[in-house]
């Protein structure tokens, strides 16, 4: 596993940015598997940046998200399909037929979530995934649990998920209690995993996942049986972890 550790969030998103730039102007045809919540919106603007001057193009790339909110259809503000146009696919000059979410709004949710296994296997390996951290451990909508769920699935949204959620909301009761999400497994089979980390508040659960046990009870543990992962966290988010590592 790399750790890249920065100073702040800025130099977090500008590291992040680069690999996932390296790895678009190396395979322009990459497959990129990309997530959503408050972290990865720096990143977002850089490559949004970078692309508007041409460094960049993702005419030829194709992206899978992590997850989406069931009942939330792909115009509602709060839906992660929104968010992605906004923060990500209307600056860059990706087609939007070659972004795939799960669909939230589908009438029968289990159907749906075979669907997206069935269009993700036909996509190919994912190239890169970049994930977040949710502060129960969770990845994608991954939640702390007694095993690892393989495929793309349903979820009961923990409350802790949902008050951490709430701040896109307005108010709790408006947050869904379910979501659709990538497994762990699907996860697994990305190439290679790129986990972005930023903030004090993230410190413990960072140190839970990456030296700590292996366990279902925090999801993103299941990262330290994956060959190519990347950690790129800011020196807060960093600090446990830090002190955990023996000195040589
Ligand atoms: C949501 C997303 C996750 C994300 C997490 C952390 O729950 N489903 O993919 O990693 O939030 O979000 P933030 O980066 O805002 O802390």
């Amino acid at each position: 596993m790399k750790i890249y550790l920065t100073k702040d969030y800025d130099s977090m998103s500008k590291k992040a940015a680069m690999i996932l730039a390296a790895q678009v102007v190396t395979k322009p045809e990459s497959v990129l598997g990309l997530a959503t919540g408050s972290t990865p919106i720096g990143i977002y603007e850089l490559l949004v940046k970078w692309c508007s001057s041409k460094e960049i193009s993702f005419a030829d790339v194709r992206t899978v998200n992590l997850d989406e909110y069931v009942g939330l259809d792909a115009d509602n503000p709060q839906s992660y399909h929104f968010f992605m146009r906004r923060h990500l696919f209307d600056g860059v000059d990706i087609p939007l037929n070659n972004t795939y979410l799960p669909d939230g709004a589908a009438k029968d949710p289990q159907e749906e979530c075979l669907r997206y296994e069935r269009l993700l296997s036909s996509l190919g390996q994912v190239d890169i995934q970049l994930l977040g951290l949710g502060h129960n451990g969770h990845i994608g909508f991954n939640e702390p649990g007694d095993s690892f769920s393989l495929g793309t699935h349903v979820v009961n949204l923990a409350d802790r998920t949902r008050k951490a959620n709430s701040r896109n909301f307005g108010s709790l009761d408006a947050v869904p209690c379910k979501a659709l999400t990538m497994g762990v497994g699907t996860i697994m089979r990305a190439k290679r995993i790129l986990m972005v980390v930023s903030g004090a508040d993230k410190a413990e659960t960072v140190s839970r996942a990456f030296a700590g046990p292996i366990t279902p009870a925090v999801p993103a543990s299941v990262l330290q049986l994956h060959p190519d992962v990347t950690l790129v966290g800011d020196e807060s988010a960093l600090s446990c972890l830090l002190k955990e590592e023996k000195p040589l």
